[in-house]
C-alpha cells in the first residue's frame, strides 16, 4: 500500500455488529494507532446516520472504518472532515468509473449517477474542544447488484458492469483517503471547500426539501464553513442543519 500511515495496521473481521462500534469499543480500551483500519467480511447490524441501518450483502463490497487522530481539529470545524473523506471517496471513483456522474449529496452521501453508491458515518470522540480520535466508516457499494432496503442505492458493479477486486478498491480508498486527510491536516480547508462545492449536488439549482412535514423549494447556494446547508427562498436566505431539514 503506498500511503504513510493508512492502512497499514490493517485487522479484518469475519462477521461483526458494526466497524464503526468495534473501533470505538476498541477506542475505549487502548490505543490504536492513526490509520488504523478495520475491514468487515459481513456487518450484522451496520449503522447508518439518523439511526437508520446499513445494508450490505457480505463480501461484496466495503464495509470500512478507518481511525484518524485530527487532534488539530477544533469541533467547530468538523465538517472539513467530512469533506476530506467525502471528497476522497469521489476522487476512488473518479478513477474506477471514468464515465460516471459523482456527486457529494449534503452532507455525505456519494452519488453515481444520481444514484447512492457509498454512505459515510463519521464518529468523533472529543477532548473538550478538539477531535482526540475520528471513527471514519465507510459502505462503499462495490460488487452487490440487487439491493433489497435502499431503494435509491446503486454499486460500482452496477454502474461499469463489471466486478471489481475489493482488495484493489480497498488500497486505493486508504491512499485517496490519505491524500485528503493530508490536505485537511496541513491547513488547505479553502481547497477542501471549494472542490467540495464543485461537485455539490443540486448546486444552484432549486430542489424541494421537507422541513417537520413542510415541503419547499428553496435553491441550493452552497454551505457554510461549519457545514450548514445555505438555501435561498425568494428573498429569504437561510442556513439548515441536518436534524432540521431533509432531502426529497
Ligand atoms: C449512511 O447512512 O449513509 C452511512 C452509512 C455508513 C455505513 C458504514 S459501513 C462501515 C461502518 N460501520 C457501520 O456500522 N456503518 C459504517
Amino acid at each position: 500500500m503506498k500511503t504513510l500511515f493508512t492502512g497499514q495496521s490493517l485487522l479484518r473481521v469475519d462477521t461483526v455488529g458494526s466497524t464503526n462500534s468495534y473501533a470505538l469499543d476498541w477506542l475505549r480500551e487502548n490505543d490504536l494507532a492513526e490509520g488504523t483500519v478495520i475491514v468487515a467480511q459481513n456487518q450484522a447490524g451496520g449503522r447508518g446516520q439518523r439511526g437508520n441501518s446499513w445494508e450490505s450483502e457480505p463480501g461484496k463490497n466495503l464495509t470500512v472504518s478507518f481511525i484518524f487522530k485530527p487532534h488539530f481539529l477544533q469541533v467547530t470545524r468538523q465538517f472539513d472532515l467530512t469533506r476530506a473523506v467525502s471528497l476522497a471517496i469521489a476522487d476512488l471513483l473518479a478513477v474506477f468509473l471514468p464515465a460516471a456522474e459523482l456527486k457529494i449529496k449534503w452532507p455525505n452521501d456519494i452519488l453515481v449517477n444520481g444514484r447512492k453508491v457509498c454512505g459515510i458515518l463519521i464518529e468523533n470522540i472529543l477532548r473538550d474542544t478538539q477531535i482526540s480520535a475520528a471513527v471514519v466508516g465507510i459502505g462503499l457499494n462495490v460488487n452487490q447488484e440487487v439491493f433489497h432496503s435502499a431503494v435509491h442505492a446503486v454499486s460500482m458493479k452496477n454502474a461499469a458492469g463489471k466486478t471489481f477486486d475489493l482488495q484493489t478498491v480497498l488500497e486505493s480508498l486508504c491512499e485517496m483517503l490519505e491524500a485528503r486527510y493530508l490536505q485537511l491536516r496541513s491547513g488547505h480547508e479553502t481547497r477542501l471547500r471549494s472542490d467540495y462545492h464543485a461537485i455539490l449536488f443540486g448546486m444552484g439549482a432549486k430542489k424541494r426539501f421537507n422541513r417537520s412535514g413542510e415541503i419547499f423549494e428553496a435553491t441550493v447556494l452552497g454551505t457554510t464553513d461549519a457545514g450548514l446547508l445555505r438555501l435561498a427562498a425568494g428573498e429569504e436566505e437561510r442556513n439548515f442543519n441536518l436534524k432540521e431539514l431533509s432531502w426529497i
